[in-house]
């Protein structure tokens, strides 16, 4: 199979605490840290053939914390990437960092290795927040990273989170004003997913008091959405914003269902018509590459029915959303009656609209996504 815009992201899940929210699958303990990275290598090696004819023109160090690798270890790690796989001239090679991770040091280090791109874990500006989810850094430290990172050159993505506890309206105002402020040219804001988090879950059916409500999330990102706007950032994915030209290249392939290849623990991927991930323990996961195969936890080929599904509800994730005659044959062809009368419902009410050949969500249609889009899931 030949790609000439293929994604390779790879999961480093070590980090030097658990936030109180997280579901990613992560580890603070840095014993099995070098025989892992051995493994991704090895794991590289195992899929060089399959991506011999193809080229990659994104490649995504993902966590856990790849910023807490020391600068020689990203370096060998892109390098050998680079010896298995054509990576491109003008690839886009993102780093996460957690800001506590982004000193000078590092910064020189990442540049060295190759990285043009760090998406930083900010989730707030403000204190509070931050301690009552025990992040590490605090709102100075967070500010000095990115200042840091936008002086260096590097193109800085800055992820905050909405529905924290403690967070009130003023509070999220602020830090999405100071993000802003502080020059990146990409912002992602998620919802916090508490059910996906035992602390989070418990903590909020204890102390609801603490969270905004279901309520004032919606109305705080109608607003933040306006903002964003008004300030040069296109509402380019659900989740994401960018100034002209800075949209990120590999989460794109996610939603376009460009093929990409995933290493390491966990890790996921669309190859030649499959969809493949690894296992989710990183001791089954070194083991299984140490042995010489591929640590798949399932391998499945995706059928004509499954292909469309997924373009659209992935496709309806962006903001151009999708030829509308693709998600009328998909309704037709299903002959579901009541998802056709909800199709023209959100069309009449204005959470979809049509522009051209094209339907996609409406700026507004955007906050009730989730429910348009389980329909199709
Ligand atoms: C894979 S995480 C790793 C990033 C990095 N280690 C950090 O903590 O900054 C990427 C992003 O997912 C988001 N995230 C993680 N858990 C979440 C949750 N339960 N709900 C909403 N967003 C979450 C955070 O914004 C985080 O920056
Ligand atoms: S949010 Fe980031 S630093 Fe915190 S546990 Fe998850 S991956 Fe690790």
């Amino acid at each position: 199979m030949t790609v000439l815009d293929a994604g390779l992201y790879v999961h480093l899940p070590y980090c030097a605490s658990r936030c109180g929210y997280c579901a990613f699958v992560v580890t603070t303990d840095g014993s099995s840290r070098d025989r892992y990275l051995a493994a991704i290598e090895r794991e590289a090696g195992l899929l060089e053939e399959e991506a011999a004819e193809s080229a990659f023109d994104s490649v995504y160090l993902g966590g856990g914390t790849p910023s807490l690798l020391p600068g020689p270890a990203v370096d060998r790690l892109l390098a050998n990437l680079r010896s298995r796989f054509h990576v491109t001239d003008g690839a886009e090679v993102t780093l996460e960092a957690n800001p506590e991770d982004v000193t000078a040091e590092a910064l020189a280090a990442w540049r060295d290795a190759g990285v043009n791109r760090v998406s930083v874990g900010v989730q707030s500006l403000e204190d509070r927040e931050l301690r009552a989810v025990g992040r590490r850094h605090d709102a100075a430290k967070a500010l000095e990273a990115l200042e840091n990172l936008t002086t260096s050159g590097l193109s800085v993505s800055g992820d905050l989170i909405l529905g924290l506890p403690e967070q009130t309206p003023e509070s999220f105002r602020r830090s999405v004003a100071a993000l802003c402020d502080a020059g990146v040219a990409h912002i992602s804001v998620y919802l916090l997913e508490g059910e996906k988090s035992k602390t989070i879950e418990e903590d909020r059916r204890l102390r609801p008091e603490r969270y905004p409500s279901d309520d004032l999330q919606a109305e705080l990102w109608g607003e933040m959405s306006g903002d964003l706007a008004r300030r040069g950032f296109a509402h380019y994915e659900i989740s994401n914003w960018a100034r002209p030209g800075r949209e990120a290249r590999h989460n794109r392939k996610y939603w376009s269902r460009t093929p990409t290849l995933g290493l390491g623990v966990s890790a996921h991927e669309l190859w030649g018509g499959r969809r493949r991930g690894n296992v989710g323990n990183i001791e089954a996961y070194i083991a299984q590459v140490e042995a010489g195969r591929r640590p798949l936890a399932f391998d499945l080929p995706v059928p004509p029915e499954e292909v469309a599904r997924e373009e659209i509800f992935l496709g309806l994730r962006v903001a151009e959303g999708i030829p509308a005659a693709r998600i009328e044959a998909f309704i037709v062809a299903a002959e579901d009656v009541r998802l056709w009368n909800d199709y023209e419902t959100w069309t009449a009410e204005g959470i979809l609209e049509h522009r051209g050949e094209r339907v996609r969500f409406t700026e507004r249609g955007f906050l009730i996504s989730n429910e348009v889009l389980s329909r199709f899931v």
